[in-house]
Protein backbone atom coordinates (compact mmCIF):
# COMPACT_ATOMS: atom_id res chain seq x y z
CA UNK A 1 0.00 0.00 0.00
CA UNK A 2 1.28 3.58 -1.04
CA UNK A 3 0.76 4.94 2.09
CA UNK A 4 2.24 2.38 4.17
CA UNK A 5 5.85 3.30 1.78
CA UNK A 6 5.67 6.91 2.92
CA UNK A 7 5.34 6.13 6.55
CA UNK A 8 8.87 5.20 6.35
CA UNK A 9 10.08 8.59 5.65
CA UNK A 10 8.52 10.50 8.23
CA UNK A 11 9.23 8.55 11.10
CA UNK A 12 12.86 9.44 10.18
CA UNK A 13 12.42 12.78 10.75
CA UNK A 14 13.32 14.92 13.55
CA UNK A 15 10.66 15.04 15.95
CA UNK A 16 10.37 17.27 18.72
CA UNK A 17 9.04 16.84 22.07
CA UNK A 18 6.29 18.77 23.59
CA UNK A 19 5.92 18.23 27.21
CA UNK A 20 2.63 19.31 28.60
CA UNK A 21 2.50 19.81 32.05
CA UNK A 22 -1.20 19.60 33.72
CA UNK A 23 -0.38 21.03 36.86
CA UNK A 24 -0.28 24.86 35.18
CA UNK A 25 -3.42 26.95 34.77
CA UNK A 26 -5.15 27.44 31.66
CA UNK A 27 -5.96 30.46 29.65
CA UNK A 28 -8.95 32.31 29.79
CA UNK A 29 -11.01 31.30 27.07
CA UNK A 30 -10.59 34.41 24.90
CA UNK A 31 -7.19 34.78 25.06
CA UNK A 32 -6.48 31.69 24.25
CA UNK A 33 -8.19 31.48 21.13
CA UNK A 34 -6.46 34.98 20.10
CA UNK A 35 -3.06 33.80 20.55
CA UNK A 36 -1.80 32.95 17.16
CA UNK A 37 2.22 32.94 18.29
CA UNK A 38 3.39 29.38 19.77
CA UNK A 39 6.08 30.38 22.05
CA UNK A 40 7.50 27.00 22.06
CA UNK A 41 5.64 26.30 25.71
CA UNK A 42 2.35 24.70 25.76
CA UNK A 43 -0.01 24.04 28.78
CA UNK A 44 -2.50 21.84 29.07
CA UNK A 45 -4.13 21.81 32.54
CA UNK A 46 -6.02 18.35 32.27
CA UNK A 47 -5.62 15.14 33.15
CA UNK A 48 -5.34 12.97 29.82
CA UNK A 49 -6.85 9.70 29.95
CA UNK A 50 -4.53 6.92 31.12
CA UNK A 51 -2.95 8.73 33.46
CA UNK A 52 0.56 10.42 32.92
CA UNK A 53 1.73 13.03 34.64
CA UNK A 54 3.06 15.11 31.58
CA UNK A 55 1.75 14.76 28.27
CA UNK A 56 3.63 14.50 25.42
CA UNK A 57 3.05 14.80 21.92
CA UNK A 58 5.82 15.08 19.34
CA UNK A 59 5.88 17.48 16.70
CA UNK A 60 4.57 16.59 13.41
CA UNK A 61 6.57 15.86 10.33
CA UNK A 62 6.70 19.22 8.02
CA UNK A 63 4.15 18.89 5.25
CA UNK A 64 4.24 20.61 1.73
CA UNK A 65 1.67 21.40 -0.85
CA UNK A 66 2.54 19.84 -4.33
CA UNK A 67 3.71 22.75 -7.23
CA UNK A 68 0.31 22.09 -9.11
CA UNK A 69 -1.91 22.75 -5.85
CA UNK A 70 -2.47 26.43 -7.07
CA UNK A 71 -2.79 30.14 -5.87
CA UNK A 72 -3.66 30.72 -2.53
CA UNK A 73 -2.02 27.68 -1.09
CA UNK A 74 1.56 27.64 0.66
CA UNK A 75 1.28 30.88 2.14
CA UNK A 76 1.89 30.60 6.03
CA UNK A 77 -0.23 29.50 8.13
CA UNK A 78 -1.69 33.27 8.51
CA UNK A 79 -4.55 31.71 5.34
CA UNK A 80 -8.29 33.47 4.89
CA UNK A 81 -10.67 31.22 6.39
CA UNK A 82 -13.10 32.66 3.30
CA UNK A 83 -10.47 31.72 0.79
CA UNK A 84 -12.41 29.71 -1.24
CA UNK A 85 -9.61 27.40 -2.45
CA UNK A 86 -9.71 25.82 0.66
CA UNK A 87 -10.57 22.47 2.09
CA UNK A 88 -12.68 22.84 5.23
CA UNK A 89 -12.30 19.81 7.72
CA UNK A 90 -14.09 20.15 11.34
CA UNK A 91 -12.90 17.88 14.54
CA UNK A 92 -13.35 17.79 18.24
CA UNK A 93 -10.70 18.28 20.47
CA UNK A 94 -11.23 16.84 24.30
CA UNK A 95 -9.02 15.30 26.58
CA UNK A 96 -10.90 12.31 26.77
CA UNK A 97 -9.71 11.59 22.86
CA UNK A 98 -6.90 14.13 22.03
CA UNK A 99 -4.64 10.88 21.16
CA UNK A 100 -7.23 10.49 18.68
CA UNK A 101 -8.10 13.63 17.08
CA UNK A 102 -4.54 14.60 16.50
CA UNK A 103 -4.07 11.61 14.81
CA UNK A 104 -6.70 11.89 12.51
CA UNK A 105 -5.12 15.33 11.86
CA UNK A 106 -2.14 13.67 11.23
CA UNK A 107 -3.25 11.16 8.55
CA UNK A 108 -4.83 14.06 6.81
CA UNK A 109 -2.18 15.70 5.99
CA UNK A 110 0.04 12.66 5.43
CA UNK A 111 -2.20 11.95 2.78
CA UNK A 112 -3.17 15.28 1.16
CA UNK A 113 -1.61 16.39 -2.00
CA UNK A 114 -2.16 20.09 -0.81
CA UNK A 115 -2.21 19.83 2.84
CA UNK A 116 -1.59 23.41 3.27
CA UNK A 117 -4.86 24.07 1.48
CA UNK A 118 -6.73 22.21 4.03
CA UNK A 119 -8.01 24.24 6.92
CA UNK A 120 -9.19 22.65 10.13
CA UNK A 121 -12.01 24.04 12.28
CA UNK A 122 -10.97 22.58 16.01
CA UNK A 123 -14.52 22.78 18.11
CA UNK A 124 -13.31 22.70 21.82
CA UNK A 125 -14.39 23.15 25.44
CA UNK A 126 -11.10 23.51 26.52
CA UNK A 127 -9.30 26.45 24.56
CA UNK A 128 -6.02 25.19 25.46
CA UNK A 129 -6.19 22.71 23.12
CA UNK A 130 -5.68 25.40 20.38
CA UNK A 131 -2.07 25.62 21.70
CA UNK A 132 -1.48 21.77 21.63
CA UNK A 133 -2.15 22.06 18.38
CA UNK A 134 0.30 24.73 17.49
CA UNK A 135 3.06 22.96 19.11
CA UNK A 136 2.47 19.55 17.22
CA UNK A 137 1.55 21.22 13.77
CA UNK A 138 3.28 24.21 13.35
CA UNK A 139 2.30 24.58 9.80
CA UNK A 140 -0.96 23.48 10.33
CA UNK A 141 -4.30 26.44 9.48
CA UNK A 142 -6.51 26.18 11.72
CA UNK A 143 -9.33 27.92 13.90
CA UNK A 144 -10.33 27.16 17.25
CA UNK A 145 -14.13 27.49 17.87
CA UNK A 146 -15.06 27.59 21.80
CA UNK A 147 -17.98 25.40 22.15
CA UNK A 148 -20.29 26.01 25.59
CA UNK A 149 -21.10 22.87 26.99
CA UNK A 150 -24.30 24.73 28.57
CA UNK A 151 -25.76 24.96 25.13
CA UNK A 152 -26.55 21.29 25.15
CA UNK A 153 -26.41 20.28 28.59
CA UNK A 154 -29.86 20.92 28.91
CA UNK A 155 -30.52 18.60 25.77
CA UNK A 156 -28.70 15.86 26.75
CA UNK A 157 -30.40 12.52 27.72
CA UNK A 158 -28.54 9.58 29.65
CA UNK A 159 -27.58 7.10 27.24
CA UNK A 160 -26.53 3.41 27.07
CA UNK A 161 -22.60 4.33 26.61
CA UNK A 162 -21.62 7.44 28.91
CA UNK A 163 -19.35 8.36 26.40
CA UNK A 164 -21.92 9.37 24.03
CA UNK A 165 -23.00 11.88 26.66
CA UNK A 166 -20.15 14.42 25.83
CA UNK A 167 -21.52 17.68 25.15
CA UNK A 168 -18.70 18.08 22.65
CA UNK A 169 -20.57 15.29 20.84
CA UNK A 170 -23.14 17.54 19.89
CA UNK A 171 -20.93 19.90 18.43
CA UNK A 172 -21.25 18.51 15.18
CA UNK A 173 -24.81 19.81 15.30
CA UNK A 174 -24.13 23.42 15.35
CA UNK A 175 -21.31 23.80 12.87
CA UNK A 176 -23.25 26.31 10.68
CA UNK A 177 -23.64 28.52 13.71
CA UNK A 178 -20.22 28.26 14.62
CA UNK A 179 -18.44 28.80 11.41
CA UNK A 180 -17.75 31.42 9.06
CA UNK A 181 -20.96 32.50 6.81
CA UNK A 182 -18.65 32.03 4.35
CA UNK A 183 -17.51 28.54 4.61
CA UNK A 184 -20.17 26.83 2.81
CA UNK A 185 -18.89 23.45 2.64
CA UNK A 186 -17.50 21.41 5.46
CA UNK A 187 -16.26 17.89 6.23
CA UNK A 188 -17.08 16.43 9.70
CA UNK A 189 -14.65 13.92 11.25
CA UNK A 190 -14.76 11.89 14.38
CA UNK A 191 -11.74 11.94 16.69
CA UNK A 192 -11.08 7.92 15.87
CA UNK A 193 -10.60 7.47 12.49
CA UNK A 194 -7.44 7.86 10.19
CA UNK A 195 -7.67 8.95 6.68
CA UNK A 196 -5.82 6.74 4.14
CA UNK A 197 -6.56 8.60 0.91
CA UNK A 198 -6.59 12.45 0.03
CA UNK A 199 -9.42 14.20 1.66
CA UNK A 200 -9.44 16.44 -1.79
CA UNK A 201 -11.22 13.78 -3.14
CA UNK A 202 -13.93 13.54 -0.14
CA UNK A 203 -14.51 17.14 -0.72
CA UNK A 204 -15.19 17.34 -4.28
CA UNK A 205 -18.37 14.61 -3.58
CA UNK A 206 -21.46 16.01 -5.43
CA UNK A 207 -24.08 16.34 -2.99
CA UNK A 208 -26.89 16.36 -5.65
CA UNK A 209 -28.72 19.11 -3.97
CA UNK A 210 -28.67 17.51 -0.44
CA UNK A 211 -27.53 18.93 2.73
CA UNK A 212 -25.50 15.86 4.24
CA UNK A 213 -23.72 13.66 2.50
CA UNK A 214 -22.51 10.56 3.98
CA UNK A 215 -22.10 6.37 3.14
CA UNK A 216 -25.64 4.74 3.65
CA UNK A 217 -26.31 1.84 5.15
CA UNK A 218 -29.87 0.57 3.75
CA UNK A 219 -29.62 -3.24 5.16
CA UNK A 220 -29.15 -2.20 8.87
CA UNK A 221 -32.11 -2.98 10.80
CA UNK A 222 -33.04 0.67 11.29
CA UNK A 223 -36.06 -0.03 13.61
CA UNK A 224 -33.68 -0.44 16.73
CA UNK A 225 -32.43 3.05 17.03
CA UNK A 226 -35.69 4.10 18.05
CA UNK A 227 -38.23 2.60 21.00
CA UNK A 228 -41.55 1.25 21.30
CA UNK A 229 -42.66 4.57 22.40
CA UNK A 230 -41.39 6.13 19.40
CA UNK A 231 -42.48 3.89 16.60
CA UNK A 232 -46.14 3.11 18.18
CA UNK A 233 -46.61 7.14 18.30
CA UNK A 234 -47.50 8.33 14.53
CA UNK A 235 -46.64 12.12 15.49
CA UNK A 236 -43.14 10.48 15.40
CA UNK A 237 -43.18 7.67 13.41
CA UNK A 238 -44.99 9.80 10.39
CA UNK A 239 -41.88 11.88 10.14
CA UNK A 240 -40.46 9.03 7.97
CA UNK A 241 -43.61 8.63 5.81
CA UNK A 242 -43.00 9.68 2.37
CA UNK A 243 -38.76 8.59 2.70
CA UNK A 244 -36.51 5.78 2.93
CA UNK A 245 -34.75 5.90 5.50
CA UNK A 246 -31.36 4.17 6.29
CA UNK A 247 -29.06 4.12 8.84
CA UNK A 248 -25.70 6.53 8.00
CA UNK A 249 -23.20 7.16 10.54
CA UNK A 250 -22.50 10.48 11.48
CA UNK A 251 -18.81 10.56 11.91
CA UNK A 252 -18.02 11.22 8.82
CA UNK A 253 -20.49 13.47 6.91
CA UNK A 254 -19.71 15.98 4.20
CA UNK A 255 -21.94 19.13 5.07
CA UNK A 256 -23.46 21.99 2.37
CA UNK A 257 -23.68 24.56 5.70
CA UNK A 258 -25.42 26.97 3.22
CA UNK A 259 -28.58 24.87 2.88
CA UNK A 260 -28.30 23.59 6.70
CA UNK A 261 -28.44 27.84 7.73
CA UNK A 262 -31.38 28.21 5.26
CA UNK A 263 -33.43 25.10 6.42
CA UNK A 264 -32.10 25.79 10.12
CA UNK A 265 -31.49 22.31 10.53
CA UNK A 266 -30.36 23.02 13.86
CA UNK A 267 -33.30 23.98 15.58
CA UNK A 268 -35.17 20.46 13.76
CA UNK A 269 -32.01 18.47 15.69
CA UNK A 270 -32.60 20.54 18.89
CA UNK A 271 -36.60 19.97 18.78
CA UNK A 272 -36.29 16.12 18.32
CA UNK A 273 -33.91 16.49 21.70
CA UNK A 274 -36.35 18.39 23.63
CA UNK A 275 -38.73 15.62 22.37
CA UNK A 276 -36.37 12.87 23.71
CA UNK A 277 -35.72 14.71 27.38
CA UNK A 278 -39.66 15.35 27.83
CA UNK A 279 -42.39 12.92 29.58
CA UNK A 280 -42.95 10.24 29.17
CA UNK A 281 -39.84 9.67 28.12
CA UNK A 282 -37.33 8.36 25.29
CA UNK A 283 -38.11 7.93 21.79
CA UNK A 284 -34.24 6.91 21.04
CA UNK A 285 -31.42 5.00 23.26
CA UNK A 286 -28.04 6.33 21.87
CA UNK A 287 -26.77 9.89 21.91
CA UNK A 288 -25.92 12.55 19.17
CA UNK A 289 -26.65 10.26 16.48
CA UNK A 290 -30.43 9.86 16.36
CA UNK A 291 -31.78 13.47 15.93
CA UNK A 292 -29.79 13.08 12.93
CA UNK A 293 -31.43 10.33 11.72
CA UNK A 294 -34.70 11.60 12.22
CA UNK A 295 -33.96 14.83 10.08
CA UNK A 296 -31.90 13.97 7.76
CA UNK A 297 -32.45 10.08 6.50
CA UNK A 298 -33.56 9.20 3.50
CA UNK A 299 -32.26 12.48 2.04
CA UNK A 300 -28.85 11.50 2.46
CA UNK A 301 -26.55 12.28 -0.50
CA UNK A 302 -24.95 8.55 -0.49
CA UNK A 303 -21.27 8.78 -0.57
CA UNK A 304 -18.87 5.61 -1.11
CA UNK A 305 -18.35 3.36 1.95
CA UNK A 306 -14.88 3.50 1.24
CA UNK A 307 -15.27 7.06 3.33
CA UNK A 308 -16.90 5.46 6.69
CA UNK A 309 -14.81 2.15 7.42
CA UNK A 310 -16.74 1.88 10.66
CA UNK A 311 -16.99 -0.38 13.59
CA UNK A 312 -13.42 -1.05 13.94
CA UNK A 313 -13.81 -0.16 17.66
CA UNK A 314 -15.77 -3.23 18.66
CA UNK A 315 -17.07 -3.85 21.77
CA UNK A 316 -14.26 -3.70 23.45
CA UNK A 317 -15.07 -7.11 24.80
CA UNK A 318 -11.67 -9.68 24.58
CA UNK A 319 -11.64 -11.17 20.84
CA UNK A 320 -14.26 -8.75 19.47
CA UNK A 321 -12.02 -7.38 17.07
CA UNK A 322 -13.61 -6.27 13.82
CA UNK A 323 -12.50 -6.62 10.17
CA UNK A 324 -12.39 -4.48 7.46
CA UNK A 325 -15.67 -4.66 4.94
CA UNK A 326 -15.45 -5.82 1.25
CA UNK A 327 -14.20 -3.39 -0.48
CA UNK A 328 -11.27 -0.38 -1.12
CA UNK A 329 -10.80 2.15 1.87
CA UNK A 330 -10.11 5.38 1.99
CA UNK A 331 -11.36 5.99 5.95
CA UNK A 332 -10.52 3.53 8.63
CA UNK A 333 -13.24 4.31 11.69
CA UNK A 334 -12.63 3.25 15.40
CA UNK A 335 -16.34 3.46 16.24
CA UNK A 336 -17.52 1.34 18.64
CA UNK A 337 -16.05 1.47 22.37
CA UNK A 338 -13.10 -0.13 21.74
CA UNK A 339 -10.46 2.91 20.91
CA UNK A 340 -7.22 1.74 18.95
CA UNK A 341 -4.80 4.30 21.67
CA UNK A 342 -6.12 2.32 24.90
CA UNK A 343 -5.52 -1.14 23.27
CA UNK A 344 -2.16 -0.57 21.93
CA UNK A 345 -1.66 1.15 25.19
CA UNK A 346 -3.03 -2.01 26.97
CA UNK A 347 -0.87 -4.55 24.76
CA UNK A 348 -3.71 -6.16 23.48
CA UNK A 349 -4.23 -4.22 20.38
CA UNK A 350 -6.56 -5.96 17.76
CA UNK A 351 -4.91 -6.58 14.01
CA UNK A 352 -6.35 -3.57 12.70
CA UNK A 353 -5.09 -1.13 15.24
CA UNK A 354 -1.72 -1.20 13.46
CA UNK A 355 -3.25 0.99 10.50
CA UNK A 356 -3.54 3.48 13.16
CA UNK A 357 -0.94 3.42 14.93
CA UNK A 358 1.21 4.84 12.67
CA UNK A 359 -0.16 8.54 12.47
CA UNK A 360 0.29 8.47 16.51
CA UNK A 361 1.91 11.58 18.10
CA UNK A 362 2.06 10.47 21.76
CA UNK A 363 4.73 9.62 23.79
CA UNK A 364 7.92 9.83 22.88
CA UNK A 365 9.67 8.67 19.61
CA UNK A 366 8.97 5.04 18.62
CA UNK A 367 11.01 2.64 16.38
CA UNK A 368 12.66 5.31 14.39
CA UNK A 369 12.21 8.25 15.40
CA UNK A 370 14.58 10.87 17.61
CA UNK A 371 13.62 13.73 19.72
CA UNK A 372 15.86 16.52 19.22
CA UNK A 373 14.61 18.65 21.36
CA UNK A 374 12.23 18.19 24.22
CA UNK A 375 10.50 21.22 25.90
CA UNK A 376 9.61 21.45 29.44
CA UNK A 377 7.73 23.24 31.32
C1 LIG B 1 1.01 35.44 0.29
O1 LIG B 1 0.60 36.45 1.18
C2 LIG B 1 1.19 37.70 0.92
C3 LIG B 1 0.78 38.66 2.02
O2 LIG B 1 -0.57 38.52 2.36
C4 LIG B 1 0.76 38.17 -0.48
O3 LIG B 1 1.37 39.42 -0.77
C5 LIG B 1 1.20 37.13 -1.51
O4 LIG B 1 0.73 37.49 -2.77
C6 LIG B 1 0.66 35.75 -1.15
N1 LIG B 1 1.19 34.75 -2.04
C7 LIG B 1 0.46 33.78 -2.57
C8 LIG B 1 1.18 32.82 -3.43
O5 LIG B 1 -0.74 33.67 -2.36
C1 LIG C 1 -35.18 -4.97 13.91
O1 LIG C 1 -35.04 -4.50 15.25
C2 LIG C 1 -36.25 -4.58 15.99
C3 LIG C 1 -36.03 -3.90 17.31
O2 LIG C 1 -34.83 -4.32 17.92
C4 LIG C 1 -36.67 -6.03 16.10
O3 LIG C 1 -37.87 -6.14 16.85
C5 LIG C 1 -36.87 -6.61 14.71
O4 LIG C 1 -37.17 -7.98 14.80
C6 LIG C 1 -35.62 -6.41 13.87
N1 LIG C 1 -35.91 -6.77 12.49
C7 LIG C 1 -35.11 -7.58 11.79
C8 LIG C 1 -35.53 -7.86 10.38
O5 LIG C 1 -34.10 -8.07 12.25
Amino acid sequence: MLWVARLSGFLSAAMVMVVLSPSLQSFPPAEAIRSSQFDGSVRFPGQIAGGARGVAFRRAPSFRNAADCGAGAGNGTAANVCDPSLVHTAITLDEEYLRGSVAAVHSVVQHARCPESVFFHFLVSDPSLGDLVRAVFPQLRFKVYYFDPGRVRGLISTSVRQALEQPLNYARNYLADLLEPCVRRVIYLDSDLVLVDDVAKLWRTDLGGRTVGAPEYCHANFTKYFTSRFWSDQRFAGTFVGRRPCYFNTGVMVLDLERWRRAGYTQRIERWMEIQKSPPGRIYELGSLPPFLLVFAGHVAPIEHRWNQHGLGGDNVLGSCRDLHPGPVSLLHWSGSGKPWARLGAGRPCPLDALWAPFDLYGPAGAGGEESRIVHL
